[in-house]
């Protein structure tokens, strides 16, 4: 909790006036949103795009100018968080269910800074589950499709009921086990039919903050 915090509010310093910024979704981006709404309330001008109906709510709620990625070119900055950081800044992400609007965001970003606790940096991507958005219609067949990559996978429930995303889509939860190749997978999972997005963001990040549980920060840069 107080890593995720620091880590969040820390990743807010990167933020300047007139900015065009993009807010990320989960327990950790949360705490980056808190922060922007207290800058905002105290005179700073930005304009956001949210990554997911959740973040959209917290933002308004904060006070944060919304707008649409539709009405800006680009963004200037995003922060987000991540399920798994490796060294090379590839991440997986998903476990919240926003992967997609994230990724889209992301890459209309000039600077995507990942705001992570130490519990999520890891040595080779793939112990977490790959969330895989996919579409509904006949979606045990794109299951099967997945499935022929050597991995075994889940379709996400929540309360019993199958997971649905802002997109109205369903997510698959991935077992690769050891990621050996992140670019490729990120492209050979999305030429699959059914297959709307999958969470690993390869080579997007340009900064990861770290928040360690004895209170210190590592802010790490590409
Ligand atoms: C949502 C995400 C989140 O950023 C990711 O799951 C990390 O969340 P948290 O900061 O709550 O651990 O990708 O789709």
């Amino acid at each position: 909790m107080k890593a995720k915090k620091l880590t969040g509010e820390k990743a807010a310093e990167y933020i300047e006036a007139g900015m065009i910024i993009g807010l990320g979704t989960g327990s950790t981006a949360y705490y980056a949103i808190k922060k922007v709404g207290e800058m905002v309330r105290n005179g700073l001008k930005v304009k956001a795009v949210p990554t997911s109906k959740e973040t959209a709510k917290l933002a308004a709620e904060e006070g944060i100018e919304l707008v649409e990625l539709a009405e800006v070119n680009s963004l200037d900055l995003t922060i987000d968080g991540a399920d798994e950081v490796d060294p090379q800044f590839n991440l997986i992400k998903g476990g919240g269910g926003a992967l997609l609007r994230e990724k889209i965001v992301a890459s209309a970003t000039e600077k995507l800074i990942i705001v992570v606790d130490e519990s999520k940096l890891v040595e080779h991507l793939g112990a977490f589950p790959l969330p895989v958005e996919i579409t509904p219609f006949s979606w045990k067949y794109t299951q099967r499709m997945i499935e022929k990559f050597s991995c075994s996978s889940e379709i996400r429930k929540e309360n019993g009921e199958i997971f649905i995303t802002d997109n109205d889509n369903y997510i698959l939860d991935c077992n690769f086990g050891k990621i050996k190749d992140p670019v490729k997978l990120t492209v050979e999972l999305n030429k699959l039919p059914g297959v709307v997005e999958n969470g690993i963001f390869a080579e997007m990040a340009e900064i990861v903050v770290v928040g360690y549980n004895d209170g210190h920060i590592e802010v790490l840069e590409k």
